[in-house]
């Protein structure tokens, strides 16, 4: 059953052989992007493994992938029904349920636009947005939590503090709140992503050999109290909007969509109704995808910065040309600083901490590259392959941002951006993507433009990634000097 007959005029999908049970879970090895990426090499764009029993389509190669997600986006929009996805906000995630049909399309649409209104919505005191408003009020704080760091102890994880600098973005705009560094019941919230990102990683065994959900497992364990601690914090929240809700002042994202479903609006391009179950927790897909992606793209920076000390003084002699130090960096100056945008660009393609799109699976039976793809198969997207194709790009594995420059240096090579995968693509495409570039630039320029950051033995510096759905790198202690005397915040 392993080679089914295709249809003809289709090739069926090469692919290693599987050994039984197990199929081809030991090529998968600790670093499945890595992996495949090597399979790929020998199978080509279109490759098919099997882990456990069930069969996975694994899709690399720019052009193959837009083929796939953009020409045929209504083919391959669907989410495989998996064991740990059925363990995320009770099973009934816009982002990782299996549906992918009229109720999947409305609220995924009632989540953009909720979105949009909060993260344009204009500040009251200043002529930026509201969101820049908080993410610049967060970055400040941020700096001058680095900055009483090392007066009191010389050396600082900065990951601790960023989550809840970034977390507190997402927490004002869903909820109306900021927490403070130390509140320890919102750090330990925080601070369970790596035990989310673990098992909710692409090729999770547990996903497709079904005997493994029931045997002891340490990862299984937390990702399920993971949950649960993440849906009764929402949960709670919710609540109390409840209760103070008033349909004439419309407070964040919680309020927009309790108002939502009490008007019981019509979808009117669906006609579907949803229920306000459906509707309301939609504000948890948005909290769990708005901190730890952009935190970990923020950590990776400044790995990367210490790293590279050359280029952490490039971008701060950009900030100083085109900003000074008189004022803060705002996000209008962003197409004023290429080079920032360069090594922003690199981070994310050289680390592709999203190695692989969350798992698709195909809505019908279909042909991609003259391969017969049947319904229903799970598909996982190599976003790394792409960002380190050597037939895409010179020296792959080399940290470069100039690579993203034109000759002159002073723009951007809008072809090259073109080029980098870390959002997805087509229809199941990330809907943050805005907001997050948004927050990374605004957050790293306002640290770069008044800390320097280094650590001690930069030879031991370990960047090696590990796994998961976002990878993370092991933990640092970093310094920082100040590099001007502080101002008065603005
Ligand atoms: C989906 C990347 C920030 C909300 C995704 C996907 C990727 C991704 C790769 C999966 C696409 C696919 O399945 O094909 C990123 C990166 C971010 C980021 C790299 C930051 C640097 C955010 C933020 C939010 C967000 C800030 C919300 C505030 C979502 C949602 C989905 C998603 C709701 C699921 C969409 C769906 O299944 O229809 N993101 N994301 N993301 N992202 Fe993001």
């Amino acid at each position: 059953s392993y080679r089914k007959r295709v249809p003809s005029g289709t090739k069926p999908m090469p692919g290693p052989f599987p050994l039984p049970l197990i199929g081809n879970l030991l090529s998968l090895s600790k670093n499945p992007h890595l992996s495949l990426t090597k399979m790929s090499e020998s199978y080509g764009d279109v490759l098919q493994i099997q882990i456990g029993t069930k069969p996975v389509l694994v899709l690399s190669g720019l052009e193959t992938i837009r083929q796939a997600l953009l020409k045929q986006g209504d083919v391959f929009l669907g989410r495989p029904d998996l064991f740990t996805f059925r363990l995320i906000g009770d099973g009934q995630s816009l982002t990782f349920s299996p549906d992918s049909g009229e109720v999947w399309k409305a609220r995924r649409r009632l989540a953009h636009n909720a979105l949009k209104t909060f993260a344009t919505a204009p500040s009251f005191t200043s002529n930026t947005s509201l969101v820049e408003e908080h993410i610049s009020k967060e970055a400040e704080y941020l700096v001058r939590k680095f900055q009483q760091l090392i007066e009191e102890k010389g050396e600082f994880d900065p990951y601790r503090y960023i989550v809840v600098s970034v977390a507190n973005v997402i927490c004002a705009m869903c909820f109306g709140t900021r927490y403070n560094h130390d509140d320890q019941n919102f750090l330990d919230l925080v601070n369970l992503t790596d035990e989310f990102g673990a098992a909710a990683a692409s090729g999770n065994p547990a996903d497709f050999i079904p005997i493994l959900q029931y045997l002891p497992n340490q990862t299984m364990k937390k990702f399920v109290e993971v949950n649960k601690k993440f849906t009764s914090f929402t949960q709670n929240i919710v609540h109390q909007h409840y209760k103070t809700y008033d349909k004439n002042f419309v407070r964040d994202i919680t309020d927009s969509l309790i108002q939502h479903s009490q008007e019981k609006k019509m979808d009117e391009n669906s006609n579907v109704q949803l229920s306000d179950q459906k509707i309301i927790n939609i504000v948890n897909d948005l909290f769990g995808a708005g901190f730890d992606t952009i935190t970990t793209a923020l950590s990776w920076s400044l790995m990367y910065l210490v790293a590279n000390p050359k280029i952490q003084e490039k971008i701060q002699a950009e900030l100083d040309q085109v900003i000074g130090r008189e004022r803060r960096p705002k996000l209008s100056d962003r197409s004023q600083l290429p080079y920032t945008e360069a090594f922003i660009l690199e981070m994310f393609r050289h680390s592709s901490f999203l190695p692989f799109t969350i798992p698709h699976c195909t809505t019908t039976d279909t042909v991609l590259n003259g391969y017969f793809i049947p319904k229903g198969i799970c598909v996982m997207v190599n976003q790394w392959q792409v960002n380190h194709d050597p037939k895409l790009w010179k020296d792959p594995f080399k940290f470069s941002p100039e690579r993203f420059l034109n000759q002159d240096g002073l723009s951007i090579n809008k072809n090259e951006i073109e080029k980098v995968l870390i959002f997805g693509l087509g229809k199941r495409r990330c809907i943050g993507e805005a907001i997050g570039r948004t927050e990374v630039f605004l957050f790293l320029t306002t640290m770069l433009q008044q800390l320097q950051f280094s650590i001690q033995d930069a030879e031991k510096l370990d960047m090696s990634p590990l796994y998961g759905l976002t990878m993370k790198h092991k933990r640092h202690l970093f310094t920082a000097k100040l590099r001007f005397p502080m101002m008065a915040t603005q």
